[in-house]
């Protein structure tokens, strides 16, 4: 395990941008790398400077393998509040990254079968190259909500009230968000040989801490990011960091 790399930036346009030449990086070292990619605001911009330096001919993506990292259960095909669908519009289509190259998480039939063979065959594929992450105000990672140990699978997981609060925003009220999902486990995510945390903003100034230099523990599951046996990239902004 190295110690991570803090990297502090201005703003989120820098964030943005410096996040972008660490994914570039990787996916130029292994152009099959397999990525789990967060949805939320923090990596919208990052996205969208990849979807630019594509459209500039910068970076090309074909053989990449995208793995969804959470969805909410309960919705229709199609809904607006599809994480899938947000994915598809940030980053997928954008990237021009095909169907067949995107491994969707289960969310109807046996969802405990489901989940165990997500988890098998981003396995059989060798693991993930890059996880893409943002930082929930409860500390959780994907939909990792605390309490969540290092080795828990991709799994159902009920929301908790900080999150649901949180993603209110995304849809207009608390009672619009779904209350179950379905999230990559955490230890497919620590497994990761290369992880990106992105955190901005001053709301997430304790948690940002909790993370990186409190007790490692269930309650915080993003300070297992310590932890982690590959190599962990920490991009922030003042915002954020400000230690004062
Ligand atoms: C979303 C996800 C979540 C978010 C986190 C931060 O796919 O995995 O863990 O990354 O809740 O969300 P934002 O970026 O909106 O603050």
């Amino acid at each position: 395990m190295a110690a991570p790399r803090i990297l502090v930036v201005d703003d989120t346009d820098e964030l943005s941008r410096v996040a972008a030449d660490v994914v570039a990086a990787v996916i130029e070292a292994t152009p099959a790398a397999a990525i789990a990619v967060a949805t939320g605001r923090t990596p919208i911009g990052l996205y969208a400077e990849l979807a630019a330096r594509r459209r500039s001919n910068l970076i090309d993506v074909p053989g990449i393998a995208v793995y969804q990292l959470d969805e909410y259960l309960g919705l229709e095909p199609f809904d607006r509040r599809s994480l899938f669908g947000w994915m598809q519009q940030s980053f997928l289509e954008p990237l021009g990254i095909e169907d067949e190259r995107v491994n969707r998480l289960p969310v109807d039939g046996d969802l405990d079968d489901g989940c165990a063979a997500f988890d098998r065959e981003l396995e059989a594929g060798g693991g993930l190259d890059l996880a893409i992450l943002g930082l929930g105000p409860n500390g959780h990672l994907g939909f990792n909500e605390p309490p969540s140990g290092p080795d828990t699978p991709t799994r159902v997981v009920d929301l908790s009230p900080v999150t649901i609060e949180a993603n209110a925003r995304y849809w207009g009220d608390a009672a619009d968000v779904p209350r179950t999902a379905v999230t990559m486990g955490m230890a497919q995510l620590l497994s990761a040989r290369s992880i990106v945390l992105l955190a901005s903003g001053e709301e997430k100034r304790s948690i940002l801490h909790r993370a990186l230099e409190g007790s490692i523990g269930p309650e915080v599951p993003a300070s297992y990011l310590r932890e982690t046996p590959g190599e962990l990239t920490v991009i922030v902004d003042r915002a954020a960091r400000s230690q004062g």
